[in-house]
């Protein structure tokens, strides 16, 4: 760790720092084997320490036990066999177990959208493991809670002798332990700084700014960075949109903008809109929480519908290129996942393109590399031409980069009617052309 930023100054500090602890291994429990769980245990047992994790999830602990994931993440199952032969990564159902002689307990539970916004089963877990833990250790939330759970927890814990520290997690699906292991940025939230360095130490193997503060300010700090990263896509989508109509080509566009260092190129390209498990639910509790605060937050709910019509937009692409109705004709469509690199198919605009589609009277054939079985309501190809077998449009839904190097005239011949909408702006339009393609992309003139 190079630097600590605190809630006054910057200061670097050497590894040396009397406030950092010298790396060494510690006994660590994360509770909850889904992604975040799973990268945070997999990546402190690479990083030395020893590590128990625990799922209630009974048939994926034996899978783990056994170093196989339910789910697609680049990099995770080499990690997870390689500590879970080494003995210093381990899996079981009992919480208690696993935080029995633990220093650090991680909490990554997922926090699903409750009426009031309560972290409910970050709560009921709470209660569950309080009496186990270890005398002096520290609880940490690293699930993305509302804004005053780690107090609400540290109250619920009952325990004065364990600090409850948030480090709210930024990881990426599909990038997860690219970002654990070399994150943009450590952020601990604690009124205890002797918890807070203490924590600090289990990461400093990592180079990487860190910044000591208050626990509300990293709780506000994790959400204010998906509600940005939501409302820049939300922006390119609208440009995009304005795009359309005026004649101008969004890939320029985005790339003038990302080329100004206030701006930034990451996260402007258009597409159907942004999905996944985490930034729909983030900002909706984002929004509570300002009304319940007074505060008007309209930006994030104009974020908010500018997402919800992007589905529409493409769709009406679609109705465009298929002459008006796509009622008893086939769609291919490639890609289901919310984006490119995982199997996640939660809060996926392909999902919701596809349900619309059949809602038309399409009939809809699926493929992606994740899907293993069928979905239901729609049929399921083995590879990506035979979802297009009498098609009458093609949708590219989701960015795999496998997508680009198909043989488009063996697509073209199986299509009823060469036409493609690429909702991923991941085609080369003049190729598509030359290939004989109707063509409409996201922005693209
Ligand atoms: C997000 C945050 O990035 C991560 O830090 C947090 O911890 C969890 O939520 P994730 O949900 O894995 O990560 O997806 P992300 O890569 O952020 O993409 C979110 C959505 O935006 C996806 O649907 C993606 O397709 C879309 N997106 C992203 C675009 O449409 N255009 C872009 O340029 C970038």
């Amino acid at each position: 760790m190079d630097t600590v930023e605190t809630q006054s100054h910057l200061t670097t500090i050497q590894q040396n720092d009397p406030r950092l602890r010298r790396h060494v291994a510690v006994d660590v429990a994360v509770i909850g084997a889904g992604c975040v769980g799973l990268t945070t245990a997999a990546c402190l047992a690479h990083l030395g320490h020893r590590v128990r994790c625990s799922d209630i999830d009974a048939e994926r602990v034996a899978r783990l036990a056994a170093g196989e994931l339910d789910f697609v993440e680049e990099g995770l199952d080499q990690l997870v066999q390689e500590h879970v032969a080494l003995g210093s990564l381990s899996f079981g159902r009992d919480n208690a177990w696993a935080v029995g002689n633990a220093e650090f307990t991680f909490l990554c539970l997922p926090t699903p959208e409750t009426p009031d916004g309560r972290p409910d089963l970050v709560e009921h877990v709470v209660t569950e493991i309080g009496p186990h833990l270890v005398q002096d250790s520290i609880l940490v939330t690293r699930s993305t809670v509302p804004v005053g759970s780690t107090e609400v927890i540290q109250r619920l814990l009952g325990r004065p002798d364990v600090a409850v520290v948030s480090n709210p997690e930024f990881l990426r699906e599909g990038a997860a332990v690219e970002d654990f292991l070399q994150p943009h940025r450590v952020v601990i939230g604690s009124d205890d700084e002797g918890a807070a360095m203490r924590l600090a130490s289990i990461f400093s193997p990592l180079s990487a700014p860190l910044i000591i503060t208050d626990p509300r300010t990293a709780e506000m700090t994790k959400y204010a960075a998906n509600a940005f990263l939501a409302t820049k896509v939300s922006f390119v989508n609208a440009i995009a949109a304005l795009c359309d109509v005026v004649g101008a080509d969004i890939r320029q566009v985005t790339r003038g903008l990302g080329l100004d260092p206030r701006i930034g190129p990451a996260f402007l390209t258009p597409g159907p809109g942004w999905g996944g498990p985490c930034l729909a639910k983030d900002i909706a509790s984002l929004v509570r929480t300002a009304e319940g605060a007074g505060v008007d937050f309209s930006l994030l709910r104009e974020a908010v519908a500018i997402n919800e019509k992007q589905v529409g937009r493409v769709v009406d692409k679609v109705l465009h290129l298929a002459g008006g109705s796509i009622a008893e004709r086939r769609v291919a469509m490639w890609g289901v996942t919310f984006k490119a690199g995982t199997s996640d198919r939660r809060h996926s605009p392909a999902v919701e393109l596809a349900a619309r589609f059949a809602n038309l009277g399409a009939s809809v054939s699926v493929y992606d590399p994740t899907l293993g079985s069928s979905l239901s309501g729609m049929h399921t190809a083995a590879d990506p031409y035979a979802a297009c077998d009498g098609a009458a449009v093609l949708v590219v839904a989701t960015e795999w980069p496998e997508f680009q190097t198909l043989d488009f005239d063996k697509v073209g011949m199986l299509m009823k009617r060469r036409c493609v909408v690429d909702a991923r702006n991941l085609l080369d339009p003049v190729a598509m052309k030359r290939a004989g393609f109707a063509y409409e992309g996201i922005g693209i003139p």
